[in-house]
């Protein structure tokens, strides 16, 4: 529009020119030949009243066409000045600002709303140099319009008015007689741009908070990460939190983040009601309630703190109380470079930031006591099992002890009495029912000696502790064979390693469990069992073909025999695993480490 206006006034200053040209031409051509037809004719003729007639033609000829042409430079005139106003009123009527420079920058047309929004009569600017007036130009302006005028090409750019502060979308249009620049007040779109910026950072800030509490496993990260979080994603000044010190009653910094360069040094804060508890963070702590002091230069809550505050940049700021199981527990406070920057929705998400840091807190304290309480079961265990163990050990010793008394005392005295029985039965030499009484006597002797000797062997076999381990496992292989006619392969290592003797025995109770539940459960027609060495682990495993059972079901029943062969195994440090299907036969395999307690070398 600027231009079509323009241009049409271009062609008005044309059609006034050419008229003014035609008519100095038309007058000079009318001296020019009244002069000449002057000369002529006074020749032919040499009468005054000729000349005179003459003379008045002229005249009114030239009065004439001064009268044209003054009646035609009205015409343009009143026409160009139409279109002027005509113009003037469209600027006055938009708007936006609009204003025009001459190529020395001087301001040749101001409209209303300009002088609006420069706060200065039109009367006062039209005349003035733009750069004289307007000393607080944004460098951008001032670029974009050196520019506009030397290169002579369009410029737009958004920039801001300092003196009030507000926002303007600008357009500058060059021409050879200077600039015409158009603002339009865009503050309203620029704040409400500036307000969901705000809230999308801050939303961000609190998912990242959030993140920062799930993922934290101590209150040390949880605060340390929260202020971090706050001030890299939320783009606050600083972050810091206090905790209460329960004796001395006051809030000591423990973590921050942010522009701090010694503010927390400087500051003493306590949680009393005295003067350095009456500071926002006091206040907050005191009355469970964040404090927000939106303004740090005025606010009297921060008298004490405000130049040391004020000289690293922070504006406003919040404090908000840091609750423990219903007890003061702490300070989180935010600072911003802006003023005013908390407001509602700000205030209600920092509330739930430290609400939900109220329960992690109290969350971590759960997790500690629960695994405190679990150290404490584990750590009964393990005295249950020590416990166990020794008893086991007592009881392998008496077993030794009854086994050994029973077999060579008893065994030894009921020889000796057969011995006796011999001699007696040799001495009487008929027939008769006292040879055949001492007969019998000898006959029971030896049944006798041979239980005596089984359940010797039933209590602890010797062979275990004179010949070790795998001895002890064959001869208990054979006699189960004997007895239950179920093959057992067995295999073992040729050079087995030497075993502590409650490792031998814990192994040889467990196979000898294992058998026994194989001739009462399994129904198996074949054994497989082996002892090997895998690494540092002593494997022993014993496999049947029977009918297997449903491992879950079982452990419902509460039975003491798969669970001594487990707790056994635990004794010896070592891990124990069996593996059953109902009609899939049963597999067990024990493994303990090797060469620490449970060997001798
Ligand atoms: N080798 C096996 N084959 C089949 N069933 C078995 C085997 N070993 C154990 N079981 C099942 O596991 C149960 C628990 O065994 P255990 O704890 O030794 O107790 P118990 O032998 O006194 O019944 C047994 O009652 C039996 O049902
Ligand atoms: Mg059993």
């Amino acid at each position: 529009m600027l231009r079509q206006l323009s241009f049409k006034a271009g062609i008005d200053k044309i059609v006034l020119l050419s008229f003014t040209f035609a008519f100095s031409c038309l007058l000079f051509f009318s001296f020019y030949t009244y002069g000449r037809l002057e000369k002529r004719l006074a020749l032919l003729a040499e009468n005054a009243s000729v000349h005179r007639d003459l003379f008045y033609v002229f005249l009114i000829m030239s009065a004439s066409s001064g009268l044209l042409l003054i009646t035609l430079f009205l015409i343009v005139h009143n026409s160009l000045s139409g279109k002027r106003k005509e113009v003037m009123e469209v600027f006055e009527r938009v708007s936006d600002g609009f204003l025009s420079l001459d190529t020395n920058w001087i301001f040749t047309y101001v409209n209303s709303r300009a002088e609006q929004i420069l706060n200065q009569p039109k009367g006062y600017l039209l005349g003035k140099n733009i750069w004289e007036y307007h000393t607080t130009a944004t460098p951008a302006f001032y670029k974009a319009c050196m520019e506009a005028m030397e290169k002579q090409r369009y410029r737009h750019l958004e920039s801001i008015y300092k003196p009030s502060q507000r926002h303007f979308e600008v357009h500058i249009y060059p021409s050879p007689n200077g600039l015409s620049v158009y603002f339009t007040d865009i503050t309203e779109r620029k704040d409400a741009e500036q307000k969901v910026l705000k809230a999308s950072r801050l939303y961000a800030t609190i998912s990242e908070v959030n993140k920062a509490i799930v993922y934290a496993d101590s209150p040390e990260k949880l605060f340390r990460d929260i202020c971090n979080v706050v001030v890299a994603s939320g783009k606050f000044r600083m972050a810091w939190v206090g905790l209460i010190d329960k004796e001395s009653r006051m809030v000591i910094p423990a973590y921050h983040a942010g522009h701090e360069e010694g503010y927390l040094s400087t500051v003493r804060i306590s949680v009393d009601h005295v003067i350095e508890g009456l500071g926002p963070t006091g206040r907050a702590i005191r009355e469970g309630r964040h404090y927000v002091c939106n303004d740090i230069g005025t606010d009297p809550a921060m008298a004490a703190w405000r130049q040391e505050a004020l000289s690293r940049g922070y504006r406003s700021s919040i404090a908000l109380p840091v609750i423990k199981s219903g007890e003061p527990f702490g300070s989180f406070s935010l600072y911003s470079h802006e003023e005013n920057f908390f407001d509602g929705e700000e205030i209600q998400l920092l509330d739930e930031v430290v609400q939900d840091m109220s329960f992690a807190l109290e969350a971590f304290d759960n997790e500690a006591s629960l695994k405190a309480k679990e150290q404490e079961i584990q750590d009964m265990n393990g005295q249950l099992r020590d416990l166990a163990s020794n008893l086991q050990n007592i009881r392998e010793e008496e077993r030794t002890y009854i086994a050994r008394e029973i077999h060579d005392e008893l065994g030894q005295q009921l020889t000796a009495i057969k011995l006796d029985a011999a001699w007696l039965d040799r001495k009487i030499l008929e027939d008769g029912p006292i040879k055949q009484r001492v007969g019998h006597i000898i006959s029971m002797l030896s049944n006798v000696i041979h239980s005596i000797r089984k359940i010797a062997m039933q209590l602890r076999p010797s062979v275990l502790d004179d010949l070790g381990l795998i001895e002890a496992l064959k001869w208990q292989s054979r006699d189960f064979q004997n007895r239950y006619a179920i093959p057992i392969a067995f295999q073992y290592p040729d050079n087995p390693p030497v075993l502590a003797a409650a490792s031998a025995t814990g192994l040889f109770r467990i196979f000898q469990e294992a058998l026994t539940n194989i001739a009462r459960h399994a129904e198996a027609t074949a054994i497989t069992a082996s002892l090997r060495v895998c690494g540092q682990q002593l494997v022993m495993t014993i496999a049947d073909d029977g009918k297997g059972f449903d491992i879950t079901a079982v452990k419902k029943k509460k039975t003491l025999g798969l669970l001594g062969m487990k707790e056994r195994t635990l004794m010896m440090k070592g891990t124990y695993e069996i593996t059953s299907q109902p009609g899939k036969g049963t597999n067990l395999s024990i493994s303990i480490p090797l060469y620490t307690y449970n060997n001798l070398t």
